[in-house]
């Protein structure tokens, strides 16, 4: 029961990375949006980006490393995951280059254009202006590397479910 314990964190990390930026996408920025007053809603979005920012760095940390305890046993199974002529080695290699996307776009947004948006607000509130110039192209921005991170790990579950459905359809030497 134990040597399941690596894969069930690996599918609950998936859970906590992939659910919330549905929800942040379908219900959080739709809410924020309906707030009127500028600085409740910047403090809103502060303490919504700063735990969001936590809780997908956690969950992409245990995946990487729970994910690299499954590869391990796979290989413990027999199976040749570094052999180029496998199917399962091209797949795997996919979901590395998607997690290496996601992982480069959560970054940005993390560390460079959501602290951005947030000094611009913040600038903002402190003139009495409303809309400050930036602000819209900030947001697009923010928007589009939000969607590239959704769809890259909407990609990276299938190539997850790619690689089960090989590893059932072989048998290990
Ligand atoms: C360095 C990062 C990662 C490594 C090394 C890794 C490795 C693995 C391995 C070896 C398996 C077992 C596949 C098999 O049945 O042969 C697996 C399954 C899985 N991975 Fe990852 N993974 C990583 C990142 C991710 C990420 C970022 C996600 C989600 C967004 C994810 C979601 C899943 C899911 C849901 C499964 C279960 C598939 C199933 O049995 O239906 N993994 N992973």
């Amino acid at each position: 029961m134990s040597d399941s314990v690596p894969f069930w964190l690996h599918i609950l990390a998936a859970a906590v990375w992939v659910g919330p930026q549905f929800f942040m996408f379908l219900v959080t920025v739709p809410a924020l949006r309906a707030i009127d007053d500028p600085e409740v809603r910047l403090r809103v979005l502060r303490i919504i980006a700063t735990r969001f920012g936590w809780l997908a760095w956690a969950a992409l940390l245990v995946l990487v490393l729970s994910g690299i305890s499954s590869l391990y046993d796979r290989i413990d199974d027999g199976f040749d995951v570094f052999d180029r002529g496998q199917r399962y080695y091209w797949i795997f290699n996919a979901k590395m280059m998607l997690l290496f996307l996601a992982v480069v776009t959560t970054a940005l947004h993390s560390f460079v254009i959501g602290p951005r948006q947030i000094r611009l607000q913040e600038e903002a509130i402190a003139a009495g202006e409303r809309d400050p110039e930036g602000a819209a192209a900030l947001r697009r921005l923010s928007i589009a590397l939000s969607g590239v991170t959704l769809l890259a790990s909407v990609a990276i579950l299938y190539t997850a479910a790619l690689l089960a459905n090989h590893s059932f359809s072989i048998q290990p030497v």
